[in-house]
């Protein structure tokens, strides 16, 4: 493997929108500040860079529904976020924000690099206009019916009925969101980020990873360079964002698009880190040295922004330089995601715990442990408040805070405080555990991203060293063999020490305390020298003999009482039911008909029997399934979103109601000549509705 002399670590800028979550939390911060109080602990050059995103349109929604500007929210959030992973002790080196002059700075070097160099391209579009409102309309702004599932109240960017991303101009019926007037297409002229001239450096670049990044990354990643990377628009028509720096006619009221000027925030805020630092060029190490190693700890919903997107403008500024080129992402841990009682978290729906809110409430260490217990690194967990009672009154209460208090207590009481013998590596041996594997499996876990075998091998130790303790009984013992008494509580001790290092990256408040209560004077990152991992720091007794405890002991964990928690889980109880209401609500909607039409009217639709010849999935469109149907004598191609309930394989032989003389639309390049019905089952499930009889193709449904 190779060594790298230093290490940045970067996390998802959240857009400063709203507070972060404890979904956030899991996927992102924690596993990022686990990795990084690893790294220091063993004595590396490593820094942790983030901030706050706070460019994008939803904050200008915020904004203009709050009556406040852009600035006022994200004022608010960034403030919130700052507060509450200090809170949690998420130990940023640097929390910056895109709305700072050296980002704004950075971001405009890039775009002007770039056009220098003659990458970008520039197309002509056509966009909504909102007469009214004297705006062109991003894509969040337009609302109307989805061309897939019929939801009068589609996203231009996606309908949140069934998923599929749209564009503004499928949907049918359009309407603008700030003045609910009909917009107007008007041509406006955008930068473009050419994705495919870079498609063959990016492909090598991830083959090359082929080893050591997670499935899920390379899967994501892979799905986009095969079906193609196409290009990007990175500038829009909006007034908050970071302008786009020429003076000239066509630049005028145009901004970098939000993903553009975010990930380079990454290099902006370790600039300001090294300013701050008044070691200016510092930054340069972590970005341009070959030997520093970067990794971006993101949730999956952003991987492609990280491994194709951020990669690419980079390779863009590099070309051609020989020399300060910026080092591409070494790794990316992107996590699944965390649920909360069974269900994703929503901003919108306001079924979240806020960090912020659970850490007026609750211990850091408790949650922070808790979620590292639960980290989705492979598939998605859940939290539940149960399962965090338990843990916390079961694992660090009952184990590991029981264990050390006994520890020092009894080494107080009846050692005068005092590590009463000279411990040696064999006396480890009674343990019960593999000492030196474990220490190894934690070192591997800690470095390969596993932080939930880290955190369990730590809680392990702890189950070892109590049990340990408890089958040793010094407190009987003592009465007759003072020696054996004295040889149980050195090795006591020493567990004591090693749990707190072997659980600092997990707890770190915890460690210190337990550190302090062993006479320790400084803190457990203090005490790390380069190169020593925790099989190396720890394979060895740390306290000798005579090494002073201090005299007060301190309970780490106060317990969870149901009574705590019960306020939390009535107030999922009234969330639950609320999401109960609104699907019952939407079910009692689907109950009211739509207005009564004439005869003549019905007659109008054509609905006919057709045969599934051919089907394939549409490129780009995860959700849509090409259809080719026999209707009689005659072909027809339909576009159905119906790719996540059957596969090709599945409809092709399927007889479908078509309804046949529908106007021809077209859908990411493809024409659809008309429509199969469908209905919706069980969790949004649809099943198409498949006539039966003997040679009813092409016949008239009547
Ligand atoms: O998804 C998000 O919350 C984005 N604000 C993440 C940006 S990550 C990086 F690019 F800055
Ligand atoms: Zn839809």
């Amino acid at each position: 493997m190779l060594q790298f002399k230093r290490t940045l670590v970067t996390t998802a800028l959240p857009y400063a929108n709203g507070p972060v979550h404890l979904g956030h939390l899991a996927g992102v911060y924690l596993p990022a500040d686990i990795y990084v109080r690893y790294k220091r602990l063993k004595g590396e050059d490593v820094i942790h860079i983030g901030g706050s995103d706070e460019h994008g349109v939803p904050i200008t929604i915020t904004a203009e529904k709050e009556g406040i500007s852009p600035k006022d929210v994200v004022d608010r959030y960034h403030a919130m976020n700052v507060d509450a992973f200090r809170k949690c002790g998420i130990s940023f080196d640097y929390y910056g924000r895109t709305t700072s002059q050296v980002h704004h700075k950075t971001a405009q070097e890039f775009f002007l690099e770039i056009e220098k160099k003659g990458i970008f391209t520039k197309k002509t579009e056509k966009l909504f206009f909102d007469r009214k409102a004297d705006r062109f309309l991003s894509d969040r702004y337009v609302t109307g019916t989805c061309p897939i599932c019929n939801n009068a109240e589609a996203n231009g960017d996606q309908c949140e009925q069934c998923g599929t991303h749209l564009s503004p101009l499928e949907l049918i019926n359009p309407k603008s969101k700030l003045s609910d007037a009909t917009p107007e297409l008007r041509d406006t002229m955008h930068w473009y980020f050419p994705l495919g001239r870079f498609q063959k450096q990016l492909e090598e670049y991830i083959n090359s990873h082929e080893d050591d990044w997670r499935q899920n990354v390379l899967n994501y990643s892979r799905t986009w360079l095969k079906q193609g990377l196409n290009d990007r628009a990175i500038t829009r028509d909006l007034s908050w964002g970071i302008k786009v720096p020429l003076d000239t006619e066509e630049a005028l009221g145009k901004v970098l698009y939000v993903w553009f000027d975010a990930v380079l925030g990454y290099i902006s805020f370790t600039k300001e880190w090294a300013e701050k630092r008044g070691e200016s060029d510092r930054w340069k190490e972590y970005w341009q040295d070959p030997e520093s190693r970067l990794i971006h700890f993101i949730g999956k919903d952003n991987v492609v922004f990280h491994t194709l997107m951020f990669p690419a403008i980079l390779m863009a500024w590099n070309e051609g330089l020989e020399s300060e080129c910026y080092n591409l992402a070494d790794n990316v841990p992107a996590s699944e995601f965390m649920n909360f009682e069974g269900r994703k978290f929503s901003k919108s729906r306001n079924y979240a715990v806020y960090l912020g809110e659970f850490l007026e409430k609750f211990p850091a260490d408790t949650l922070r442990y808790s979620i590292a217990m639960n980290y989705p690194e492979n598939k998605d967990s859940d939290f539940s408040w149960q399962d965090y009672q338990n843990r916390t009154n079961g694992e660090l209460a009952d184990t590991l805070g029981n264990f050390i208090k006994r520890s020092v207590d009894f080494t107080n009481a009846r050692f005068e405080g005092v590590v009463p013998y000279e411990s040696t590596l064999e006396d480890w041996d009674s343990l019960g555990i593999n000492w030196q594997e474990t220490l190894r499996q934690l070192d591997v876990a800690f470095e390969q991203f596993h932080f939930r075998e880290a955190a369990s091998l730590g809680m392990e130790i702890a189950r070892a060293a109590n049990r340990f303790l408890t089958e040793s009984e010094p407190w009987k013992v003592i009465k007759v063999d003072r020696d054996a008494a004295a040889k149980a509580m050195a090795l006591s001790l020493n567990l004591c020490h090693a749990l707190a290092v072997a659980l600092y990256p997990v707890i770190p408040e915890t460690s210190n305390r337990i550190y302090a209560m062993l006479g320790f004077q400084d803190k457990i990152e203090d005490r790390f020298t380069r190169g020593s991992s925790l099989a190396q720091s720890l394979l060895g007794p740390a306290l000798s003999k005579g090494h002073k405890l201090r005299a007060a002991s301190e309970i780490l964990f106060i317990k969870i009482e149901d009574a705590d928690i019960a306020p939390e889980l009535k107030k999922i109880e009234a969330l639950l039911a609320e999401a109960e209401k609104r699907e019952a609500g939407a079910e009692q909607d689907r109950m009211e008909f739509k207005p009564v039409i004439s005869f003549d009217d019905f007659l109008k639709v054509d609905l006919r029997v057709a045969k599934v010849i051919a089907a394939e999935t549409v490129k780009k469109a995860g959700k849509l399934l090409k259809l080719q149907l026999q209707v009689g004598s005659v072909t027809k191609q339909v576009l159905a979103g119906i790719a996540r309930y059957y596969t090709p394989e599945e409809m092709i032989g399927k007889h479908v109601v078509l309804v046949a003389n529908l106007a021809q639309r077209t859908i990411r390049d493809e024409v659809s000549e008309g429509m199969i019905l469908a209905v919706e089952g069980a969790d949004g499930k649809l099943f198409v509705i498949e006539p039966d009889g003997k040679d009813i193709n092409g016949k008239q449904i009547q």
